[in-house]
């Protein structure tokens, strides 16, 4: 089959692999009709993760049963089936208690299996004709309808970005009518708004420096601020004044003292650009210090943009190994909550199909580009260049490129 495989940094080539076969009782095999390039592939491409040179990549799939293994009880070839993009047995400690994202059974090098990524287990990726899908009875979430259909892409973000933005206001506690700011408008940070939203959020702010991200929180009743125009937190507040007038300060005073939001979400992660010279400058701590900074007393923030243990490209050694100086002191005098993690998909991926299937969230709509597996390598060069007009980009390995 044809794949897409990691070789060295900054470079991806489509290559001739092995097709995937049944190697266990609960396996599947999986024709992908979609596969997704996310905003984490890049830090592997742009080698700031540890990777093997022949590593077939790709975490966000979707397509069509082929085959399945002979202990597989409720899926069968021809089921339209996504995957999340954690391989999760079912039954460990952790998968029992809804943590999919930390399965002490798929990843003989840890906690937390994936496909085609680094440091979470032996998978193959999806960015490829076929995959292999282990466990594929607790896996495959089954999709109504035909490949192709008007929600072929929509039900693709359910391997990943939907549920992963929808799991960061869990972790910023997002209730109905809370104020949120969100730092990052790639795909993670729009479906971090869009979920806020959903979840009935008064207020949502999204921070980023490219034009057609900004564009795109526009487009979705967001809140945009672009970072190049001056500090993104005092620009929050000066929109806010009106709003803390109104709301807050119904007792004297207490807008002052709570000018901020009560939920911050950093959709940026480690590469996170400086706010003078973006796209020159990383500073990792940039988007934690800025949350920090807006987020009002008794807030919660969700660390969903990932902080990797090692960093072959770190801008120091201490940032190689992962280790970051922090405003702890202004984070405990506010006590404020910080969750971080990887998505636990599964919890989540069921009931935001029905959002989709019901009309009410259409998470496709920043969806940019619809191309055929042998456009990857141009594709990765544009996406993580963060080239205008490259929002989001889903190969289509099997025909249905646009
Ligand atoms: N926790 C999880 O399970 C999970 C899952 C998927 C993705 N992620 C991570 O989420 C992050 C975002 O993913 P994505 O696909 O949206 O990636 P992306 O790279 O497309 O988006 C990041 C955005 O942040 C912007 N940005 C950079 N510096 C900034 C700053 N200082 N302030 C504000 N915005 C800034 C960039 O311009 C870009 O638009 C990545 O770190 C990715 O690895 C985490
Ligand atoms: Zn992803
Ligand atoms: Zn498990």
């Amino acid at each position: 089959m044809r794949a897409v495989v990691w070789k060295a940094p900054f470079q991806v080539s489509v290559d001739e692999v092995d097709d995937p076969r049944i190697e266990a009782p609960g396996d599947a095999l999986v024709r992908l009709t979609t596969s997704g390039i996310c905003g984490s592939d890049l830090h592997m491409y742009e080698g700031r993760a540890p990777m093997q040179p022949g590593q077939v990549v790709g975490h966000e799939n979707m397509g069509v049963v082929e085959e399945v293994g002979p202990g597989v009880v409720s899926i069968r070839p021809g089921d339209r089936v996504v995957l999340p993009f954690n391989i999760a047995c079912g039954f460990c400690f952790n998968c029992a208690r809804g943590y999919t994202n930390a399965c002490l059974t798929t990843n003989p090098q840890g906690h937390g299996g994936g496909y085609g990524y680094s440091g979470m287990g032996p998978y193959r990726g999806g960015q490829a004709e076929l995959l292999r899908v282990p466990f594929a009875d607790f896996n495959a979430l089954k999709l109504p309808g035909k490949p192709g259909d008007e929600f072929e892409d929509d039900f693709l973000l359910l391997s990943d970005v939907f549920p992963t933005g929808y799991h960061s206001t869990e972790q910023a506690h997002v209730r109905a009518g809370d104020t949120v700011a969100i730092w990052g408008a790639g795909p993670v940070g729009l479906l971090a708004g869009l979920s806020a939203r959903i979840r009935g959020a008064s207020e949502i702010y999204i921070v980023d420096c490219v034009d057609d991200r900004l564009k795109a929180v526009s487009e979705m009743g967001a809140t945009p601020i672009d970072f190049r125009k001056g500090d993104p937190v005092q620009q929050i507040l000066d929109l806010r004044e009106p709003h803390r007038r109104n709301v807050q300060e119904l007792r004297e005073g207490s807008g002052k003292k709570m000018p901020g939001v009560m939920c911050g979400i950093d959709a940026v992660g480690y590469e996170a650009w400086t706010h003078d010279a973006p796209g020159e400058e990383q500073e990792p701590t940039q988007a934690i210090e800025d949350l920090i900074r807006i987020t009002n007393a008794t807030g919660h923030i969700g660390l969903i943009g990932v902080y990797f243990p090692e960093d072959p490209g770190g801008v120091d050694d201490e940032a190689k190994k992962g280790r970051f100086t922090l405003s702890l002191g202004a984070a405990w005098e506010k006590g404020l909550s910080v969750e971080m993690g990887q998505a636990p998909v599964k919890r989540y991926n069921v009931y935001l199909r029905d959002l989709i299937l019901a009309g009410i969230a259409k998470p496709s709509f920043f969806v940019s580009h619809r191309l055929p597996l042998e456009a990857a390598p141009d594709a990765y060069e544009k996406f993580d260049k963060r080239t205008q007009g490259y929002r989001k980009v889903l190969l289509k390995p099997n025909g249905l490129a646009a």
